[in-house]
């Protein structure tokens, strides 16, 4: 007879959350497997988000819970961790989800809540990120992989991509290059808490129990 395999060998189930296009949970999906996790369920507040196709393609569950269904944020975030909780995820992806989460959900998911935003945070919080870089002549730009805690976009930053900005560069042209770095560092960092590496202590983010820098980790491209 096999033995059972011991829980930690098992694939660590995670739920993602987005609005939209889906790239990066695209390429949550194809580091899955090498990674050590597993995408349980994918959940949208917009039916017509591109990325629910992803995860259909891939065989993952989706669901959309549309926010203009309910009359306010506590109850669509109340409704919203109900949803998740029912895929029993160890961690819960926020990728390209474009909703301000209430504090209950945020208290709730403490320390297994990861996001990613398109700039090196602390700076240029909050949307338009790359008109904001350029418009400021900034030479540099980037993304961060933080955990959520109550502030927004303020949370504990886990590894940053460094982007030079070029002359001539256009809002869309540097997101694009900024979102190539997100693709590699996003499912990087999922990978790490997946193999339990990385945790979040009060403020302060351990990886391989040593204490990071606010910053987190910061790469260049
Ligand atoms: C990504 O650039 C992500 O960093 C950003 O939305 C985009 C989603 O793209 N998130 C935020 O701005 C959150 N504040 P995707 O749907 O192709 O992954």
């Amino acid at each position: 007879m096999t033995p059972s395999t011991p829980a930690q060998d098992q694939p660590l189930p995670v739920v993602v959350l987005i609005s939209g296009r889906g790239s990066n949970l695209q390429a949550i999906l194809d580091s899955a497997q090498a990674a050590g996790y597993q995408v349980r369920g994918v959940i949208s507040n917009r039916a017509e988000a591109a990325g629910l196709e992803r995860a259909r393609a891939a065989g993952v569950a989706t669901r959309v819970l549309d926010n203009r269904n309910f009359p306010d944020r506590v109850g669509f975030d109340r409704a919203l961790m109900e949803l998740v909780d029912s895929f029993a995820p160890g961690l819960v992806v926020l990728a390209g989800f474009m909703r301000i989460l209430t504090e209950a959900f945020v208290v709730h998911y403490r320390g297994r809540l990861l996001n990613i935003h398109p700039s090196l945070l602390p700076a240029y919080r909050g949307l338009e990120t790359h008109q904001r870089v350029l418009t400021a002549g900034e030479k540099e730009h980037g993304a961060s992989v933080h955990f959520v805690t109550e502030e927004l976009d303020g949370g504990p930053v886990v590894l940053q991509a460094r982007v030079p900005v070029l002359p001539g560069d256009t809002p869309d042209g540097l997101a694009a290059r900024v979102l190539a770095q997100e693709h590699r560092i996003y499912p990087e960092v999922i990978g790490w808490y997946a193999r339990g590496r990385l945790r979040l202590a009060g403020e302060v983010v351990y990886l391989d129990d040593r204490p990071l820098s606010p910053q987190g980790i910061r790469r260049g491209a």
